[in-house]
């Protein structure tokens, strides 16, 4: 029996991509600005491609410039590294995505550290992570920024709740446990070797789960009424060889507990990417004197 309210991220996300399409077409109107997108895929990693599809075509419906890149897996470090100083200076470009992981022969640190902080729209360089700690105005990573838009969707203020981050990635844990940080949460983050992980996760009134793996949360790990926000996207065998995406939560336990939860697919994962365009739009504003449009992340929830 499921009593959690099932958190539709999907919709939060269409409702964000409208909102961002028509201020794009207003930039584009008022002050002659398309902003621009460019997607680096290294490799055919199958996932991958169809990550940077979503994100190229989602960006197009959004009335914005996407450009694409594919380089073969073998790249040598230096074409990259070439590649993303001439995006820096192409005025076309607001925003530089590397889909991650990178292959072995690539040092993922030195590619993110060449991308021009303001055309950084992942919120990976240092620069950036700087800010978020330290209380400043740079990008913020995609899917953190996500899962905190539909956390205040379900609970308004955030200010003085416990929250338990279960992972420690640069990409999701560490920026995610900044942001609750900035709402004034009391955050944890926990992580594999975490030795009291269930007493810890059942004190969380906010849940975030990013580790990676299939339903590693049950419910007796939920304190009752909790918000649990589920960043994992992971695929398991079916009897009928399909396959089947799941979270990082055990959806059925614990939405038999939790007061909401987002589901997998269909949660985060839309988010990301609208996220990922309003960062776009919000770097090229930047870039061109203007003020970023206000309140527009709050359109995904009202
Ligand atoms: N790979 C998985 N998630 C992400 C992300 O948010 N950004 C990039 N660049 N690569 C990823």
């Amino acid at each position: 029996m499921s009593k959690a309210e099932i958190i539709d991220g999907k919709r939060a996300a269409e409702r964000l991509r409208a909102e961002i399409g028509r201020q794009v077409v207003r930039l584009r109107e008022q002050h002659l600005v398309t902003p621009g997108l460019a997607v680096i895929l290294v490799g055919e990693d199958p996932a991958s491609q169809v990550y940077v599809r979503n994100k190229a075509r989602q960006a197009r419906e959004a009335a914005m410039a996407s450009f694409e890149y594919r380089l073969p897996h073998g790249v040598p470090q230096e074409n990259l590294l070439e590649l993303i100083e001439r995006l820096n200076q192409d005025p076309a470009v607001h925003g530089i995505l590397v889909q991650l992981p990178l292959p072995p022969q690539v040092d993922t640190d030195r590619v993110i550290n060449a991308i021009r902080p303001d055309k950084d729209i992942d919120g990976f360089h240092p620069v950036n992570v700087g800010a978020l700690a330290t209380g400043g105005d740079g990008t913020v990573p995609c899917t953190p920024l996500g899962c905190l838009m539909l956390l205040k969707h379900r609970l308004g203020d955030l200010a003085g709740l416990r929250a338990v981050v279960l992972g420690r990635s640069n990409i999701v844990g560490k920026p995610m446990a900044a942001l609750l940080l900035r709402e004034s949460c009391t955050v944890t983050i926990a992580h594999s070797r975490t030795r009291e992980l269930a007493e810890d996760c059942r004190r969380a009134d906010i849940l975030v789960a990013a580790v990676g793996r299939p339903r590693m949360v049950p419910g007796e790990w939920i304190k009752p009424g909790a918000t649990v926000i589920d960043v994992g996207i992971n695929r398991i065998e079916t009897a009928d060889g399909k396959g089947r995406l799941v979270g990082d939560v055990d959806f059925d336990s614990v939405t038999a507990v939790a007061g909401a939860t987002t589901p997998v697919p269909g949660g985060v994962g839309p988010m990301t990417i609208a996220c990922l365009l309003l960062n776009t739009l919000v770097a090229a504003c930047r870039q061109h004197g203007l003020p970023a449009p206000e309140g527009i992340m709050e359109t995904a929830w009202e």
